[in-house]
């Protein structure tokens, strides 16, 4: 009896928790948008004296355990705007219950998650809402191996995957994201980094924090490394076919279905952007084989969600499924 009050009343706390990352709103924002942060106060009108009471309105930005750092507070008229929001944030206000914020010209530094708390007399609501890059950042390396390309390789191959060189402020919030690798690679700007965000003794030591090596600028034509390439989407359809085949094999199954064998771009965008999820190792466009990790566990990726690297399997005699892509007609 004891326990089923138990598990009855650990229900209720779960489903009154607003803060599990699940029910958090996720935002994609691009520098330089105008992204709308939604907030509102659900009040159930039949109770409610005719709205006398003042709304107030507090949106912070979360950005540690114990760090919270102020956006906006609204009681009524009174409005204070803090730091680098203050000529950039204003609310919606469409309506009297209406809490949605809006960001102008969104800087590298807004990425993050935001708390909207909106309180008037009895009612509450207290929700939270993540601006996330819209798009995603991946190393990459073509069959040939490690640091084979110069800066002109590096822009055809990311073209190749159907994506860009990604910048500096790309890779930044990607690293801020969690991303950690240990090869550097060429940005946009002709600098060549790479982002550590577990600092270890191969990847410019254990001493140094977490953070973006930097090899600084470097020759574009004699120079070689790898790249961080950049997609922000596609417009179709990433999906996988399930029987054993050679690369060849792999092209036609995809032809079949109207397709084509996916591209390195297309996949990281369908994993990090769609949450793609498949335990199965299949051929790509570029004669890779990898598969898509959103949802960690034993067998697949057991800590991380991650595009998993299988390798450059020899194309005629190594049996794998496909990843093909169908664009959008
Ligand atoms: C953002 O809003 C401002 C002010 O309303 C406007 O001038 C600007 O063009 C908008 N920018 C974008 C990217 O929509």
């Amino acid at each position: 009896m004891i326990s089923l009050l138990c598990l009855a009343l650990f229900f209720l706390t779960f489903a009154n928790n607003a803060y599990t990352a699940d029910s958090r709103v996720k935002i994609f924002g691009t520098l330089g948008d105008n992204v709308t942060l939604p907030c509102r106060l659900d009040r159930d009108t039949s109770f409610s004296f005719g709205g006398m009471g003042t709304t107030r309105i507090k949106w912070t930005k979360l950005e540690g355990p114990s760090k919270n750092v102020d956006v906006l507070v609204s009681m009524g008229f009174h409005k204070i705007k803090y730091g680098q929001y203050e000529t950039r944030v204003h609310l919606q206000e469409t309506d009297e219950n209406d809490a949605t914020l809006i960001i102008n010209n969104l800087q590298v530094e807004d990425y993050g998650i935001y708390q909207c708390e909106v309180i008037n007399g009895m009612d509450e609501n207290i929700i939270e809402v993540e601006i996330r890059m819209n798009g995603v950042v991946f190393p990459y390396s073509p069959r040939l191996g490690r640091y084979n390309l110069n800066f002109h390789d590096a822009e055809a191959a990311c073209l190749n995957q159907e994506a860009v060189v990604a910048s500096f402020e790309q890779l930044y919030l990607s690293w801020k994201g969690g991303l950690d690798w240990c090869n550097a690679g060429w940005l946009s700007d002709g600098t060549v980094q790479y982002p550590i965000t577990k600092p270890r003794e191969p990847c410019g030591g254990k001493g140094q924090g977490a953070g973006l090596r930097s090899y600084g600028r470097q020759d574009k034509s004699k120079s070689r490394y790898d790249v961080f390439c950049f997609t922000n989407g596609y417009n179709g359809n990433v999906f996988f076919v399930d029987q054993k085949m050679t690369y060849p094999e792999a092209v036609q199954a995809c032809q079949n279905e109207g397709a084509e064998l996916a591209k390195v771009g297309h996949m990281f965008a369908a994993w990090k952007l769609k949450g793609f999820d498949r335990c199965d190792a299949g051929w790509m466009s570029d004669g890779s084989v990898r598969y898509p990790i959103s949802r960690p566990r034993m067998k697949c990726s057991p800590v991380e969600a991650a595009v998993r690297m299988v390798g450059f399997p020899d194309r005629k005699h190594k049996l794998y499924g496909a990843y093909c892509f169908k664009p959008q007609q």
